[in-house]
C-alpha cells in the first residue's frame, strides 16, 4: 500500500492549513440548510432503493430493497417440519440475542427470579455493542439534566421518536451509568475521580462517557461476564429462525437452528425477548459497514411475520466517518469522538467544509456533498473520500492525547503504516445502525404481539429518524433491562397454550395472494460474501 502523488499533494495542503484551520470555527447550518443537504444527498432520501411492502403489519409502506426482500422471503421452515410436542428448553424467558442489549435483560429476568436462557447464532458478544467506540450519553452532571438531553436526542431525531421512549431512555440514563459503574465498568475519569464527558454530534452538554475508544468492548466484557457468573444458559451458533406462538396468538418460545448441525429444537417460553440487533450486513445500497458480522435484521424478520409492526423501517443511519483508506479496513468506523476531541473534516484542497459535530445525518450528507456533488474529494484508488485530520487534536490539546483518549483507533491505522498523530486520516460514510425496528411500547412489549418484548437496535422509534452518538449504547441498557423486568414480571402470570406455528402458513397466504415469487429465504442469519458463487454460501442451508 502507499498514498498515490495526488494523495500526497492533498495531504500536504492539509498540513500546511492546520494551524488556521485549527483555530477556525465552522458555522452550524440552519435548520433549512440541514432540510436541504439532506433530501439532496443523504442516502435515505433516495426513492430508487426502496420499495412498497406487499404483506404483513406495514403493508403498502416503504423499506430499503433489501430488507423488503427478505420481509417478503420464504420461511426456513414449513410448520409440520417441527415436532412441538417435543420441547427442547422450556423456560419463563428467552432471550434471542447476546449483545450488550439481550445480556442486560437476560440479567434483569434472572434477578426477578425467572428461568431465563439466551440463545445467539454466534457467541455472547459478538455484536454492535462490542464494535462501538465513542461512548454512552447520560445527563449526570450539574450542568445537564434529562430534560436537556431529551431535547438534543427528540430534536437530533428530527421529532419522530416516540416521546415516552425518549423520555424513559435520557431519565434512566444516570442510573444505567451507575448500574455499569456497579458491575464493573471502567468509565474513563480524571485525577479526582470524576467521569471524564465530552460532546458528541448534535448534543448541546458535555455528556459522552467513554472507556476509550472501546467503550462498547468494555460495556460487553462487563455485562458477559455478570451473565457467566449468574449461570444463566447461554445457547450459542444457535440461531432462532422462527418464533412461535400459542393458540392463544401470544409468542410462546421459538424454533432454533444450531448453525453447524442445521438440527432444529423447540425452546418454549412464557415471554421472549428479541436483541438480535442491527442490519449493516445487509449493505444497503452498497455501503460498506461499521457493523459486525451478523448484523442482518433478523429480529424484524421474525417478528414480523409473527405479526409485529415496524417503525421506521425506512430509515438508516450512515456513520459520517467510515474508513475510506487503507482498502483492507474499508468502512470501519473511526469513532466520533475523534471529531469530539477536534479534529475537523477538510476536503481535497485543504478547506474545512463544515461543523464537524453536526448531527450524523447532516454530517454524513455533507461529506457525500463534498465527493460526490462538489467534486472535491480525494480519490483513494478504490473510492472517494475527505480527510479527518487527526493530528488538529494533538495541536489543540497537547502531546500524547491521542495515544491516552483513542488508543484503538491510533492502532487500527498503525497497521497499515499510518500515524494518525502526524498524518490525517481518509474517511467517507459507512452504513452503521438501523433507526427503525419493531415497534414497542414503553414496558418494552410489541405494540401488536403479545408477550414479545424487544430491546436494541431490533427495536424502532426511541430515537425517531436520526440517533445522537451515544445513545444507542445507552438505550440497549436502559431498554434491555425493561425489557428483562416485564418480560419476567409477565411470565409470573402466562401460562403458555397450546405450541403453533400457524402464523407461517397465514403469512404464506397473504404472500401468495399478493403475487410474491421468490427463492430468497429469511431471516438471513449471515452476509453472503460470495460474488456470485452458490457453492460458498453459507447462508442456503435448506
Ligand atoms: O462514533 C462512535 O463512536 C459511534 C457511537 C455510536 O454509534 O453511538
Amino acid at each position: 500500500m502507499g498514498y498515490s502523488k495526488e494523495m500526497l499533494e492533498s495531504m500536504a495542503k492539509v498540513a500546511a492549513n492546520r494551524a488556521a484551520n485549527a483555530a477556525l470555527e465552522p458555522v452550524r447550518m440552519t435548520a433549512d440548510e440541514k432540510d436541504t443537504i439532506l433530501r439532496e444527498n443523504h442516502p435515505d432520501y433516495l426513492p430508487d432503493q426502496f420499495a412498497e411492502i406487499k404483506v404483513g403489519p406495514n403493508k403498502g409502506e416503504k423499506a430499503p430493497l433489501e430488507l423488503t426482500a427478505l420481509l417478503e422471503a420464504n420461511a426456513r421452515i414449513k410448520a409440520g417440519d417441527v415436532d412441538l410436542n417435543k420441547v427442547d428448553y422450556d423456560v419463563d424467558v428467552l432471550v434471542i440475542g447476546g449483545g450488550g442489549a439481550g445480556s442486560s435483560a437476560a440479567i434483569e429476568a434472572d434477578e426477578a427470579g425467572a428461568k431465563v436462557m439466551i440463545v445467539t447464532k454466534l457467541r455472547i458478544g459478538d455484536a454492535n455493542t462490542m464494535m462501538a467506540e465513542g461512548g454512552i450519553q447520560a445527563a449526570d452532571k450539574p450542568n445537564d439534566s434529562p430534560a436537556i438531553h431529551y431535547l438534543d436526542a427528540f430534536g437530533g431525531g428530527h421529532f419522530a421518536a416516540k416521546p415516552e421512549l425518549v423520555k424513559k431512555l435520557v431519565g434512566d440514563a444516570p442510573i444505567a451509568i451507575k448500574w455499569l459503574s456497579d458491575l464493573g465498568v471502567e468509565f474513563d475519569k480524571d485525577e479526582n475521580g470524576n467521569m471524564i464527558t465530552t460532546h458528541g454530534g448534535g448534543t448541546s452538554r458535555k455528556r459522552m462517557h467513554a472507556a476509550k475508544d472501546y467503550s462498547g468492548a468494555e460495556i460487553m466484557r462487563t455485562l458477559r461476564d455478570e451473565v457467566l457468573n449468574r449461570g444463566i444458559p447461554v445457547v450459542d451458533f444457535t440461531a432462532a429462525i422462527e418464533l412461535i406462538k400459542d393458540e392463544n396468538g401470544n409468542v410462546a418460545g421459538a424454533v432454533l437452528m444450531n448453525m453447524e448441525t442445521k438440527q432444529l429444537y423447540v425452546a418454549r417460553a412464557k415471554t421472549v425477548i428479541m436483541a438480535t440487533g442491527g442490519a449493516g450486513r445487509l449493505h444497503y445500497q452498497g455501503f460498506p459497514t461499521s457493523n459486525h458480522y451478523g448484523a442482518t435484521a433478523d429480529g424484524l424478520i421474525l417478528g414480523y411475520r409473527a405479526g409485529a409492526k415496524l417503525l421506521y423501517e425506512d430509515s438508516l443511519q450512515y456513520h459520517p466517518t467510515g474508513v475510506a483508506y487503507p482498502e483492507q479496513i474499508f468502512g470501519a468506523l473511526v469513532t466520533e469522538k475523534v471529531r469530539s476531541l477536534g479534529a475537523k473534516l477538510v476536503n481535497a484542497d485543504g478547506t474545512v467544509f463544515m461543523h464537524p459535530l453536526e448531527t450524523r445525518d447532516v454530517c454524513a450528507s455533507g461529506i457525500i456533498r463534498e465527493c460526490d456533488k462538489r467534486g472535491n474529494g480525494v480519490d483513494t484508488g478504490s473510492g472517494l473520500g475527505v480527510w479527518l485530520d487527526t493530528p488538529m487534536i494533538e495541536y489543540k490539546n497537547g502531546a500524547g492525547t491521542i495515544e491516552k483518549r483513542i488508543p484503538a483507533m491510533m492502532r487500527m491505522f498503525a497497521k497499515f503504516g499510518i500515524d494518525i498523530r502526524k498524518d490525517p486520516i481518509l474517511v467517507y460514510p459507512t452504513l452503521h445502525y438501523q433507526n427503525g425496528g419493531l415497534d414497542i411500547n414503553v414496558n418494552g412489549e410489541s405494540t401488536t404481539v403479545k408477550n414479545l418484548f424487544v430491546a436494541g437496535e431490533a427495536v424502532g422509534g426511541i430515537h425517531g429518524r436520526n440517533r445522537l452518538m451515544g445513545n444507542s449504547l445507552l438505550d440497549i441498557i436502559v431498554f434491555g433491562r425493561n425489557a428483562g423486568q416485564n418480560a419476567a414480571a409477565r411470565a409470573k402470570e402466562t401460562t403458555v397454550g397450546k405450541l403453533t406455528l400457524a402464523h407461517i402458513a397465514k403469512f404464506d397466504a397473504e404472500r401468495t395472494a399478493a403475487g410474491i415469487k421468490t427463492d430468497a429465504v429469511s431471516p438471513k442469519l449471515l452476509p453472503t460474501y460470495t460474488h456470485g458463487n452458490p457453492d460458498l454460501d453459507e447462508t442456503k442451508v435448506f
